[in-house]
């Protein structure tokens, strides 16, 4: 039963705004109204209808996230979260980070929505450092999806080799630790 939930996670890497899934998630700010690193290659992928859905949103809190519809993307929907902007580790940072993929999920699971792609979350402009955050992303979304009798399939979306390597690593140690995956 655990092996089979292995298969539900997976990292890639690639430019997020190619993939073909239920929903990408944008590593967005409070605004929602776009910005630099992936959220601007994604409004930019997406063309202005995204950026007229997101102004009617009122922006988001960190930690918490919001659907729109995909417009020009492959992907049907992009799950806007907010991650923390790194300042220490000591100011709930790590909670916060946790929050945006548990927020993405349950939103995804409250549309039914089967493939959802995630980039690292606040580890480009906001410097999250990538091992703690991949670590946060692959326990969290392993935590929720675990129990689930149909959970969606998670990728972990790579934008360079680097990142790529470190949450490979975590997800490989993951099932090197699962007995029954043996
Ligand atoms: N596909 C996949 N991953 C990407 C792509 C892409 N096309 N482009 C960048 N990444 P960042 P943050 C990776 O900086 O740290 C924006 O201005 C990137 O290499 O995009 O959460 C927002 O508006 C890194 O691994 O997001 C906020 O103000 C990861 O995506 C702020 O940046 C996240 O890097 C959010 O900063």
């Amino acid at each position: 039963m655990e092996a089979l939930k292995d298969w539900a996670m997976k990292a890639i890497q690639a430019d997020i705004t190619t993939l073909n899934v239920d929903a990408i998630v944008n590593a967005a700010n409070h605004s929602l109204l776009g910005g630099g690193g992936v959220d601007g290659a994604i409004h930019r992928a997406a063309g202005s209808g995204l950026l007229e859905e997101c102004r009617s949103l009122g922006g988001c809190r960190t930690g918490y996230a919001k659907i729109t519809r995909g417009y020009g993307l492959p992907a049907r929907f992009v799950i806007h979260a907010v991650g923390p902007v790194w300042r220490g580790g000591r100011r709930g940072e790590a909670e916060q980070l946790a929050g945006c993929y548990r927020k993405s999920l349950s939103i995804a699971a409250e549309r039914g929505l089967k493939t959802i792609a995630f980039p690292s979350i606040s580890t480009g402009i906001y410097g999250y450092p990538i091992e703690e955050a991949a670590r946060i992303a692959v326990q969290t979304v392993k935590a929720v999806i675990g129990p689930m009798t149909d959970p969606p399939e998670v990728i972990f979306c790579c934008f360079s080799r680097q990142d790529l390597m470190v949450y490979q690593r975590l997800l490989q140690q993951r099932v090197q630790r699962n007995p029954e995956s043996k």
